[in-house]
Protein backbone atom coordinates (compact mmCIF):
# COMPACT_ATOMS: atom_id res chain seq x y z
CA UNK A 1 0.00 0.00 0.00
CA UNK A 2 1.58 3.53 -1.13
CA UNK A 3 1.63 5.86 1.89
CA UNK A 4 -0.85 8.66 0.66
CA UNK A 5 -3.42 5.41 0.49
CA UNK A 6 -2.44 4.33 3.25
CA UNK A 7 -2.64 8.20 4.71
CA UNK A 8 -6.05 8.63 3.51
CA UNK A 9 -7.26 5.11 5.25
CA UNK A 10 -5.86 6.00 8.52
CA UNK A 11 -7.26 9.51 8.33
CA UNK A 12 -10.94 7.59 6.69
CA UNK A 13 -10.79 5.52 10.37
CA UNK A 14 -9.44 8.15 12.73
CA UNK A 15 -12.61 10.85 11.26
CA UNK A 16 -15.04 8.32 11.38
CA UNK A 17 -14.07 7.09 15.11
CA UNK A 18 -14.35 11.27 15.98
CA UNK A 19 -17.38 11.58 14.62
CA UNK A 20 -19.28 8.96 15.95
CA UNK A 21 -18.81 10.85 19.56
CA UNK A 22 -19.45 14.67 18.12
CA UNK A 23 -21.83 14.66 15.17
CA UNK A 24 -24.74 12.01 13.55
CA UNK A 25 -23.30 12.60 9.94
CA UNK A 26 -21.62 8.96 9.36
CA UNK A 27 -19.01 10.08 6.95
CA UNK A 28 -16.83 13.17 7.01
CA UNK A 29 -17.32 15.76 4.14
CA UNK A 30 -14.91 15.47 1.05
CA UNK A 31 -13.92 19.48 1.90
CA UNK A 32 -12.86 18.60 5.61
CA UNK A 33 -10.49 15.61 4.39
CA UNK A 34 -8.82 17.55 1.17
CA UNK A 35 -7.92 20.29 4.58
CA UNK A 36 -6.58 18.00 6.72
CA UNK A 37 -4.38 16.29 4.25
CA UNK A 38 -2.63 19.53 2.73
CA UNK A 39 0.90 19.00 4.42
CA UNK A 40 3.53 16.28 3.37
CA UNK A 41 6.33 16.57 6.12
CA UNK A 42 10.08 16.30 4.48
CA UNK A 43 11.70 13.62 6.89
CA UNK A 44 15.12 14.81 8.18
CA UNK A 45 15.99 11.24 9.71
CA UNK A 46 16.40 8.25 8.59
CA UNK A 47 18.14 8.55 5.43
CA UNK A 48 19.19 6.13 2.65
CA UNK A 49 22.26 5.41 4.71
CA UNK A 50 20.80 4.86 8.46
CA UNK A 51 21.42 1.69 9.90
CA UNK A 52 19.46 0.40 12.91
CA UNK A 53 19.84 -2.20 15.13
CA UNK A 54 16.74 -4.51 15.85
CA UNK A 55 15.42 -4.15 19.47
CA UNK A 56 17.55 -0.54 19.98
CA UNK A 57 16.37 2.99 20.58
CA UNK A 58 15.63 5.09 17.93
CA UNK A 59 14.24 8.27 16.20
CA UNK A 60 12.30 9.50 13.69
CA UNK A 61 12.18 13.33 12.58
CA UNK A 62 10.47 15.48 10.08
CA UNK A 63 10.73 19.52 9.17
CA UNK A 64 7.94 21.42 10.97
CA UNK A 65 8.88 25.21 9.24
CA UNK A 66 6.70 24.59 6.56
CA UNK A 67 3.52 22.72 8.84
CA UNK A 68 0.45 24.13 7.95
CA UNK A 69 -1.77 25.91 11.08
CA UNK A 70 -4.53 23.12 11.06
CA UNK A 71 -1.60 20.44 12.11
CA UNK A 72 -0.26 22.23 14.84
CA UNK A 73 -2.16 20.43 17.38
CA UNK A 74 -2.35 17.20 15.18
CA UNK A 75 -0.58 13.84 16.66
CA UNK A 76 0.86 11.21 15.12
CA UNK A 77 1.77 7.74 14.31
CA UNK A 78 4.68 5.87 12.57
CA UNK A 79 4.43 2.54 11.19
CA UNK A 80 7.46 0.11 10.03
CA UNK A 81 7.08 -1.18 6.71
CA UNK A 82 9.58 -2.18 3.88
CA UNK A 83 9.54 -1.92 -0.05
CA UNK A 84 11.01 -5.28 -2.04
CA UNK A 85 12.33 -3.00 -5.47
CA UNK A 86 9.72 -1.61 -7.36
CA UNK A 87 6.77 -3.10 -5.23
CA UNK A 88 4.16 -0.14 -4.12
CA UNK A 89 3.06 -2.82 -1.40
CA UNK A 90 4.87 -0.69 2.30
CA UNK A 91 4.31 -4.03 4.09
CA UNK A 92 3.35 -1.72 6.56
CA UNK A 93 2.97 -2.82 10.29
CA UNK A 94 -0.73 -1.62 10.99
CA UNK A 95 -1.47 -3.15 14.58
CA UNK A 96 1.98 -2.21 16.02
CA UNK A 97 2.74 1.57 15.38
CA UNK A 98 6.58 1.90 16.74
CA UNK A 99 5.65 5.39 17.95
CA UNK A 100 2.28 7.02 18.31
CA UNK A 101 0.51 10.27 20.01
CA UNK A 102 3.57 12.41 19.85
CA UNK A 103 2.29 16.26 18.58
CA UNK A 104 3.78 16.89 14.93
CA UNK A 105 5.03 20.28 15.90
CA UNK A 106 7.75 17.77 18.07
CA UNK A 107 9.65 17.35 14.99
CA UNK A 108 11.44 14.48 16.37
CA UNK A 109 10.25 11.42 18.22
CA UNK A 110 12.41 8.83 20.27
CA UNK A 111 11.35 5.28 19.80
CA UNK A 112 12.94 1.70 20.59
CA UNK A 113 12.40 -0.89 17.61
CA UNK A 114 10.83 -4.24 18.08
CA UNK A 115 13.42 -7.36 18.72
CA UNK A 116 12.02 -9.79 16.10
CA UNK A 117 12.64 -8.24 13.12
CA UNK A 118 14.15 -9.69 10.07
CA UNK A 119 16.93 -7.56 8.74
CA UNK A 120 16.27 -5.87 5.44
CA UNK A 121 17.68 -3.11 3.95
CA UNK A 122 14.76 -1.75 2.45
CA UNK A 123 12.69 -0.73 5.61
CA UNK A 124 10.82 2.14 5.75
CA UNK A 125 9.26 4.30 8.11
CA UNK A 126 5.93 6.37 7.46
CA UNK A 127 5.12 9.70 9.45
CA UNK A 128 1.22 9.43 9.84
CA UNK A 129 -1.89 11.14 11.15
CA UNK A 130 -3.65 13.72 9.45
CA UNK A 131 -1.12 14.04 7.20
CA UNK A 132 1.21 11.48 6.01
CA UNK A 133 5.12 10.89 4.48
CA UNK A 134 7.40 7.90 3.92
CA UNK A 135 11.24 7.83 5.14
CA UNK A 136 13.68 6.49 2.41
CA UNK A 137 14.75 3.10 2.66
CA UNK A 138 17.21 2.30 5.43
CA UNK A 139 18.57 -1.06 6.97
CA UNK A 140 17.81 -2.56 10.06
CA UNK A 141 20.34 -5.81 11.42
CA UNK A 142 19.37 -8.19 13.44
CA UNK A 143 18.78 -8.28 17.18
CA UNK A 144 21.90 -8.81 19.28
CA UNK A 145 22.03 -8.43 22.58
CA UNK A 146 25.94 -8.30 22.12
CA UNK A 147 25.26 -5.38 19.59
CA UNK A 148 26.23 -1.76 21.39
CA UNK A 149 23.28 -0.09 22.34
CA UNK A 150 24.77 3.33 21.24
CA UNK A 151 24.44 1.84 17.78
CA UNK A 152 21.92 4.04 15.36
CA UNK A 153 23.25 6.92 13.82
CA UNK A 154 23.76 7.46 10.16
C1 LIG B 1 -4.95 24.12 19.11
O1 LIG B 1 -5.16 23.91 20.50
C2 LIG B 1 -5.29 25.12 21.24
C3 LIG B 1 -5.35 24.77 22.72
O2 LIG B 1 -6.00 23.55 22.94
C4 LIG B 1 -6.54 25.87 20.75
O3 LIG B 1 -6.68 27.09 21.46
C5 LIG B 1 -6.39 26.16 19.26
O4 LIG B 1 -7.57 26.78 18.76
C6 LIG B 1 -6.13 24.90 18.49
N1 LIG B 1 -5.81 25.23 17.09
C7 LIG B 1 -6.33 24.58 16.04
C8 LIG B 1 -5.88 25.05 14.69
O5 LIG B 1 -7.10 23.65 16.17
C1 LIG C 1 11.52 -9.46 -3.48
O1 LIG C 1 11.25 -9.45 -4.88
C2 LIG C 1 11.96 -10.45 -5.61
C3 LIG C 1 11.69 -10.24 -7.07
O2 LIG C 1 10.33 -10.07 -7.33
C4 LIG C 1 11.50 -11.83 -5.12
O3 LIG C 1 12.21 -12.84 -5.81
C5 LIG C 1 11.79 -11.92 -3.63
O4 LIG C 1 11.31 -13.15 -3.14
C6 LIG C 1 11.13 -10.79 -2.88
N1 LIG C 1 11.51 -10.85 -1.48
C7 LIG C 1 10.63 -10.82 -0.50
C8 LIG C 1 11.18 -10.94 0.88
O5 LIG C 1 9.43 -10.68 -0.68
C1 LIG D 1 15.54 11.54 22.51
O1 LIG D 1 16.85 10.97 22.53
C2 LIG D 1 17.88 11.95 22.61
C3 LIG D 1 19.22 11.21 22.45
O2 LIG D 1 19.26 10.05 23.22
C4 LIG D 1 17.76 12.70 23.93
O3 LIG D 1 18.77 13.69 24.01
C5 LIG D 1 16.40 13.38 23.99
O4 LIG D 1 16.21 13.99 25.24
C6 LIG D 1 15.29 12.35 23.78
N1 LIG D 1 14.01 13.05 23.69
C7 LIG D 1 12.93 12.66 24.34
C8 LIG D 1 11.70 13.48 24.12
O5 LIG D 1 12.93 11.68 25.07
C1 LIG E 1 26.59 -10.46 17.79
O1 LIG E 1 27.60 -9.50 17.98
C2 LIG E 1 28.88 -10.08 18.33
C3 LIG E 1 29.84 -8.93 18.64
O2 LIG E 1 29.72 -7.90 17.70
C4 LIG E 1 29.35 -10.96 17.20
O3 LIG E 1 30.59 -11.57 17.53
C5 LIG E 1 28.31 -12.05 16.92
O4 LIG E 1 28.68 -12.81 15.81
C6 LIG E 1 26.93 -11.40 16.67
N1 LIG E 1 25.93 -12.45 16.55
C7 LIG E 1 25.01 -12.45 15.58
C8 LIG E 1 23.99 -13.57 15.62
O5 LIG E 1 24.96 -11.61 14.69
Amino acid sequence: MNSFIAALLWLLVTSLAQLQLVSTSPIPTLSSRKELIAWSPTITYPNERTVLKAGYGTYMSWKTDDMPEESKNSTGYIMLGWINGTDTNEHLDWRHPVASNFKYTDGKVNFTLPENLEPRDDYIFVLMGDSGNASPTFTILQFNSTNSPSAGEA
